[in-house]
């Protein structure tokens, strides 16, 4: 018998390429061999007969305590990271945020401030570049060699508190490509989104309905087609965040006919969810983000995206604030803090409405929920996958198990649920990260500071 081991017995293993009945033997945060009947003796043992084993989720766009609005998303690294626990994703990435004026470097500090020694899973940043200039310039080298932080988030919106201009954009991807990075982006049309956030509020049309209204789809496909144009021209790896719409998709396929490789990310609400939510008059505040849900088209077009093997991604953009922070807006829309939460129910999401529903093969959701992602952003085959030597990051998961979502049992600091009464089919029963049981009988076994800040290696955008 050896200390800190740990042997779960056949189980239905799920990789992005394989499905096989074995057990897993796991010693020292790694799994150490996989196989029929394994003879090892473990510390401890778990039978996982008709259970599916998934490699541990990534969710590579999510906000904690992130200041954003005039005030900071609810929950913080702690809560943030045991509610993803909880629904089987054992590694976020957050952002950064670059403070415009400040250097990279400071911002660091401040999101270690927050982050370090919270975390109970495992995390990664992503570095958000707000201001590039000269001095940024020099950073950037730096983040990627001995920071381990390899990913550059650009904002086409938000003007004057994150957005940045093209010139920016072209300069910050040609040193990014020179130092082995990649440039990820939230496309949305920042001026056109202000002009008729103006617009609107100047009649008077103030409800979170108007939200909608002021970023229509074509401010997310104009900003999506430039994007990939500047990429493809500086030869720069890219990455769309939060994708939502067939206008932004449709520029992503016509640059794959060059032969471009653009990474595409959406999230679970915009597969699920639709615009016909902000109808219900301030409670629409709950699904206010940007961008905004949209029609059911786009749904259809996201679902086949990812079939097609454009969208490679399902995170969440979990950004959660309390219904008394979304009150800031009850009287203007443009003041409401955009985001909701998502971090935890991801992966039960996807399986029953993407999997249980015929819409996607079990492989396929592997690979969205997390083998792409560590090979997208250099953490390949340390994380997202089931192997010998890979971290022993694992979700035992019963696929019939149905439950019902609600703020009442969820683990996320936030009072309200987007997915308030949902019933789903399959459900996460015990999680695995880095070889230590961290969830088991709806409880979290692990304290915060057990996540460990995963350094990630270069990345060329080609998966
Ligand atoms: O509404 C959103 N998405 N909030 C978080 C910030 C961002 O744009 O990703
Ligand atoms: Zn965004
Ligand atoms: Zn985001």
């Amino acid at each position: 018998m050896r200390s800190m081991s740990l042997l779960i017995k056949n189980g239905r293993v799920i990789t992005a390429s394989e499905d096989y009945v074995a057990d897993i033997f796991i010693e020292d945060e790694k799994i150490k061999a996989i196989g029929k009947d394994l003879p090892m003796k473990a510390y401890e043992t778990i039978d996982a007969s008709d259970m599916m084993i998934f490699p541990g989720g990534i969710d590579p766009h999510v906000h904690l305590d992130m200041p954003f609005m005039g005030t900071f998303s609810s929950d913080t690294y702690e809560t943030g990271t045991r509610a993803a626990l909880h629904g089987g994703t054992t590694t976020v990435i957050d952002f950064i945020l670059q403070k415009q004026g400040n250097s990279l470097k400071a911002a660091l500090g401040d999101w270690r401030s927050r982050s370090d020694n919270n975390c109970v899973g495992d995390y990664s940043f992503h570095m958000a570049v707000t201001d590039f200039n000269e001095e940024t310039k020099k950073e950037i080298k730096h983040f990627i060699e001995e920071e381990g932080i390899t990913s550059f988030k650009t904002f086409m919106a938000y003007k004057g508190a994150l957005m940045i201009d093209d010139r920016q954009m072209i300069g910050l991807m040609e040193e990014v490509k020179k130092q082995g990075g990649m440039v990820t982006v939230h496309a949305t049309n920042g001026d056109m989104i202000d002009y008729l956030v103006a617009k609107h509020r100047d009649e008077g049309k103030l409800s979170p309905l108007y939200h909608y209204l002021s970023q229509p789809e074509v401010t997310e496909a104009e900003a999506s087609e430039r994007f990939v144009d500047m990429a493809n021209y500086t030869g720069c790896p890219g990455y769309i965040v939060h994708l939502t719409c067939e206008g932004a998709l449709n520029a992503v396929r016509n640059a794959t006919r060059r032969n471009q490789n653009v990474l595409v990310e959406t999230c679970i609400q915009y597969l699920l969810l639709d615009a016909s939510l902000y109808e219900k008059d301030f409670d629409g505040a709950k699904w206010v983000m940007s961008p905004p849900l949209r029609e059911k088209k786009d749904q259809q077009t996201l679902w086949a995206g990812i079939n097609q093997g454009l969208v490679k991604v399902v995170a969440t953009d979990h950004c959660p604030f309390n219904w008394e922070q979304k009150k800031m807006g009850e009287k203007d829309f443009s003041k409401i803090p955009n985001g909701h939460p998502a971090i935890e129910h991801r992966m039960e999401l996807l399986f029953s409405e993407g999997v249980h529903n015929g819409k996607i093969t079990l492989n396929k959701f592997v690979e969205v929920t997390s083998t792409n992602a560590a090979k997208i952003f250099g953490m390949f085959p340390r994380k997202g996958t089931i192997g010998i030597d890979s971290d022993a990051d694992l979700v035992i998961f019963d696929p019939n198990e149905k439950h019902t979502i609600s703020a009442s049992s969820h683990h996320m600091h936030v009072d309200y649920s987007a997915y308030e009464g949902w019933k789903v089919t399959g459900k996460v029963k015990t999680v695995v990260l880095r070889g230590k049981i961290a969830v088991e009988n709806n409880e979290c076994k692990l304290e915060k500071g057990y996540g460990q800040f995963i350094k990630r290696s270069k990345v060329n955008g080609i998966i």
